[in-house]
């Protein structure tokens, strides 16, 4: 079947190493979205050589000619925006010309940025964990349906009128709830403005444009960020972030139909981080634990926070193959395995079945089944027969679990370190 739509997302806790892959896949895409989340995620890409971390901007910038969308489930805060755009600008990368923004996406502004950081420091020890960047109050705001949209921003009448009705209800939970500094009118609108004006000829209908991507048999690659762990509905509630990070949402997030979507491509690594707060069964506090992080330069490329690293975790790989459709998996960071004696995987949760709440995740005892590691290096590796029996032996046990085939495997951080077994573009 010829594939138009494909989807790449994660299948953990975010920061599964989407970035490098979609941008490898981009070479044969048309055109590159952002259908949820917002400047929470962190994309590391590796090309000569040189890093690049992109929050918000899809992965498929980087590759000239590709259109790049960011769709009506993302929430843009648009300095952040605005500050990429000019990075990126100021290696060479042509932007402005070929980066798209919803109308329809919500805004995250200044006051929820604001709550968000205000809400964690009262939380003190429950605290979710979050990236302090306004996401969660702003998806608050869209479904109480007072939110700012990027269209409302356009309209300087309209934005001074949704404003300072909802600045004026922010404003009171900041001042007699936070006991916080409320924030000036004036500044958070002449900012808006200013923003406004920069971003102005870059906003569109994005589900037209995608539509008539689809008309003209393009191929569009969809951008998942964070993981299915994370997700509002199916993660580990309430330590989540507040979009659906399934593949739901590259329907809801951009305007395509469910119908549309092609191939899911859902990427693991072949263990397990997370960062923030929240249960993590696999999680290891040894050796084992501080070796993958060493090796697998385990920090967050959003806030620098070291990550928490485990054994990957089949029984919430295969809900995530459940839950998203996968149709391939793409194994990433394997040559990080390659100086352990032995790796385990994560079959059982004893006598837990799936969490549906936080309770439950705490009653979870991860029962283990263990592998012979292969001591040497599979770094840079792009065949899968290059791989010692030990590998080949741990990626088809986790295709054989979770019911999901491997169709990829990173071998290392750049573009050209993998092993394409079935190639989800064409
Ligand atoms: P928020 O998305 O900033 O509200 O944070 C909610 C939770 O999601 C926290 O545990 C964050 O650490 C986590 N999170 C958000 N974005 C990412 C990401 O891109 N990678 C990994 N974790 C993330």
């Amino acid at each position: 079947m010829k594939k138009s739509v494909v989807v790449v997302l994660g299948t953990q806790w975010g920061d599964e190493g989407k970035g490098k892959i979609v941008d490898l896949l981009t070479e044969r895409a048309d055109a590159v979205m952002r259908y949820q989340g917002g400047h929470n995620a962190g994309h590391t890409l590796i090309i000569n050589d040189e890093k690049t971390v992109l929050h918000l901007i899809p992965s498929g910038i980087l590759r000239e000619g590709v259109k790049c969308y960011i769709g009506n489930g993302v929430v843009i805060e648009p300095a952040a925006l605005i500050k990429e755009i000019k990075n990126l600008e100021a290696s060479g990368v042509d932007v402005q010309s070929r980066l798209y923004l919803s109308k329809s996406a919500p805004v995250i502004m200044p006051y929820h940025i604001k709550l968000d950081q205000l809400r964690e420091t009262k939380k003190g020890k429950a605290a979710i964990g979050t990236t302090g960047r306004g996401i969660g109050p702003s998806y608050e705001d869209k479904v109480a349906r007072r939110g700012i949209l990027v269209g409302d921003l356009l309209d300087a009448e309209l934005l001074k009128e949704k404003l300072s009705t909802v600045l004026d209800y922010h404003n009171f939970v900041i001042e007699n709830y936070h006991q916080a500094q409320p924030l000036d009118f004036n500044e958070v609108y002449n900012n808006a403005l200013e923003q406004a004006a920069f971003i102005k000829n870059m906003c569109v209908d994005v589900t037209d444009a995608l539509h008539t991507h689809l008309n003209k048999d393009h191929k569009l690659l969809m951008e998942g960020a964070q993981g299915s762990l994370l997700d509002i509905d199916h993660g580990t509630y309430p330590y989540v972030t507040s979009s659906n990070t399934t593949s739901g949402s590259a329907s809801t997030g951009s305007g395509l139909g469910a119908t549309h979507i092609d191939y899911v491509l859902g990427i693991t690594k072949a263990y397990t981080t997370r960062v923030g707060g929240g249960p993590f069964p696999t999680e290891l506090f040894d050796e084992d634990g501080v070796e993958l992080a060493k090796r697998g330069v385990e920090f967050g490329a959003t806030t620098g926070r070291p990550r928490r690293c485990g054994w990957l975790d089949l029984v919430a790989l295969k809900r995530a193959v459940q839950v998203n459709g996968v149709s391939g998996l793409c194994v990433t960071k394997i040559d990080v395995l390659d100086s352990f004696k032995t790796i385990k995987l994560c079959t059982s949760y004893g006598d837990q079945s799936f969490p549906g709440s936080i309770k439950e995740w705490t009653n979870v005892t991860p029962e283990y089944k263990s592998f012979a590691g292969w001591q040497s290096s599979t770094r840079g590796m792009t065949e899968f027969n290059q791989l010692p029996q030990a590998a080949k032996v741990l990626v088809d046990y986790i295709a054989e679990f979770t019911g999901a085939p491997i169709h990829m495997i990173s071998t290392g951080p750049d573009r050209c370190e993998n092993i394409l077994l079935v190639d989800p573009m064409t």
